[in-house]
């Protein structure tokens, strides 16, 4: 059964919301099985799954595409769609875009940053938005844990304030102190998800490639519970030496 809204806001300080993130049919359908509440369409697809340096690299086209995809996986899910780099330049611009993640097929929008009015206008415009704040890839100079310094501490309080005011629903909290995350957490009524962030956050987020095994880097914060690029590397050699000793078909 898809979760809404106030569900996921009910569900704050209960049993963490565990969400991870897809970009396929198959593996979509694979969450939607195992009854994860959340499948987030990434921009993480441009990294890892494209083959970018950068989520900067991530289209509109890329993720309606995917976001597509997952829904056809998981009709019974609710879905996140990221709101890839340059595509939030005017409020207006953030309303259209955000109303073509959701005709793909997202149930709501994440944006990464203190983007206020523009997070204002999608939520004005009927659709649920998530934050994200402490490391936001899209404009992040290194993927170092933030929350480390007094200025930074005092930006990311402030940026969580304002996040909220504009009307998310959740917020995504990545690669800070964990202290600093609790903190963050706690000083909010909406659920908090972290990712790199300690176990005090509402629930936790992975990259479903990180915690698969699938690529050849995982960030030291993930736990890969599988080693499926293993897998696939075994499958590929049996079928060669089964095909070349004619074993198979
Ligand atoms: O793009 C993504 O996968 C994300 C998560 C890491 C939160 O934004
Ligand atoms: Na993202």
């Amino acid at each position: 059964m898809k979760l809404t809204v106030s569900d996921f806001i009910a569900r704050k300080g209960q049993t963490p919301i565990t969400m991870l993130t897809a970009y396929t049919t198959p593996v979509a359908k694979c969450l939607e099985n195992a009854g994860i509440e959340i499948i987030l369409v990434g921009d993480s697809l441009g990294m890892v799954e494209m083959g970018f340096e950068s989520t900067q690299d991530v289209t509109m086209e890329h993720m309606e595409y995917h976001i597509g995809a997952v829904r056809r996986g998981a009709p019974n899910t609710h879905i996140i769609g990221d709101m890839p780099y340059k595509s939030t330049q005017t409020v207006e611009m953030s309303i259209q875009n955000a109303k073509r993640l959701i005709a793909a097929g997202a149930d709501s929008v994440k944006i990464e940053g203190p983007e206020c009015a523009n997070i204002q206008g999608i939520v004005n415009a009927g659709i649920a938005v998530v934050g994200h704040t402490g490391l936001t890839p899209q404009t992040a100079k290194n993927f170092k844990q933030v929350g480390n310094s007094e200025q930074d501490i005092i930006r990311l309080k402030q940026d969580t304030q304002d996040i909220c005011n504009a009307g998310v629903f959740m917020l995504v909290i990545e690669h800070t102190q964990p202290t600093l995350a609790s903190q963050l957490s706690k000083s909010i009524s909406i659920p908090t998800i972290g990712i790199g962030a300690g176990n005090e956050c509402d629930g936790q987020v992975l990259v479903i490639n990180d915690a698969a095994g699938l690529g050849d880097y995982w960030p030291p914060f993930t736990k890969q519970y599988a080693q499926v690029s293993q897998t696939f590397v075994d499958v590929a050699k049996q079928f060669k030496q089964d095909v070349e000793t004619k074993q198979f078909p």
